[in-house]
């Protein structure tokens, strides 16, 4: 792919189909999202709104980090803050494609709701070739796939334009790297839509949420080094016996997720060295809930790199 040459055409083709009517971008921090929102910008200008979705669901500092990038580029940014809409629709559920449909559902709500108050006519959003192929596949249902799953966006006021659809993950890092996004955003590890959601099995709380938050937080700050894909945390649903300040304690269980791939499509799990392990270990279990840290070996597939 030439890519300066892809970005000249994207952005004409967004300029072309959109003509004088306001447009929003969702971004969730992933690369690919604000890579459609910088395009964007470079198409439309003050007619291009994003709405950053503070769902609740995601890693610490994000919707701060984000935000403050996108301003920088002079992309005109709107906050939304609706945490409880997401954790009232995950309430209760448990199983992992009704957890994906309530996400899904409240997302495209607010948006919606978005689209309505600031009478914009389209959507840019960040839908790239693994998710429709994985989503066409059968293998799950990616939030941000509509069409594809048979969801008309007409049911939420949406007209939907999908820029980076054709590409895979290194492309869309090189399309950001050519629109003079730093490293931190261009090389950023991906982070799903439904965000903290995928990686917590059972149900999703606010104190659930909390956990592996903060488990997140300790092991990308260890495993970043390595350069890995992605590198996360993940409660498990299942609880354990172990011992806290002398006495029984019957806690939470987090998993180290940490793979290599480079589309996604297939993933290994990185050869991290034992000690390192062991010192994320230690730091684990001083959030006061989790007693055990387990590894997680398995390639994809089997497993996907996500836990729901
Ligand atoms: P899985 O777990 O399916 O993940 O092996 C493959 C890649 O996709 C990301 N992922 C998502 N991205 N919406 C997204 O935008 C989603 O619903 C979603 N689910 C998984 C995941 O982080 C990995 O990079």
């Amino acid at each position: 792919m030439e890519v300066k040459k892809f970005i000249t055409k994207t952005t004409k083709e967004i300029r072309k189909t959109v003509g004088d009517e306001k447009v929003l971008v969702a971004c969730s921090g992933g690369v690919d999202s604000v890579t459609c929102a910088i395009l964007g910008h470079k198409a439309l200008g003050k007619k291009l709104l994003a709405i950053f979705i503070d769902d609740g669901l995601m890693r610490e500092g994000e919707p701060q980090a984000v935000t403050k990038i996108l301003r920088k580029f002079g992309v005109k940014t709107k906050l939304v803050r609706v945490r409880s809409k997401f954790f009232k629709a995950l309430k209760k559920k448990a199983d992992p494609e009704r957890k994906r449909k309530a996400f899904r559902d409240t997302f495209y709500k607010v948006l919606g709701q978005a689209v309505k108050t600031e009478k914009a006519k389209f959507l840019i959003q960040g839908t790239i070739k693994a998710d429709i192929i994985e989503t066409q596949g059968g293998v799950k249902t990616q939030h941000n796939v509509l069409e594809q799953i048979g969801i008309d966006p007409q049911k939420y006021g949406l007209k939907v334009l999908e820029p980076l659809k054709e590409l895979f993950k290194p492309e869309v890092r090189q399309v950001a790297k050519t629109l003079g996004l730093p490293q931190e955003v261009s090389e950023r590890m991906p982070f799903p839509g439904p965000g903290l959601a995928t990686r917590i099995v059972g149900e999703v709380t606010p104190r659930r949420v909390k956990i592996v938050r903060q488990a997140t937080k300790i092991i990308e700050k260890e495993l970043e080094k390595l350069k890995p894909f992605q590198a996360f945390a993940v409660l498990l649903a299942d609880k354990a016996t172990g011992i806290k300040g002398g006495k029984r304690a019957f806690g939470n269980i987090i998993v180290i997720r940490c793979v290599n791939s480079s589309d996604a499509m297939t993933a290994k799990p990185s050869h991290i060295p034992f000690e390192l392990l062991q010192k994320i270990q230690e730091d684990l279990t001083k959030i006061p809930s989790i007693v055990r840290v387990c590894y997680d070996l398995t390639p994809k597939p089997p497993a996907t790199i996500e836990y729901i």
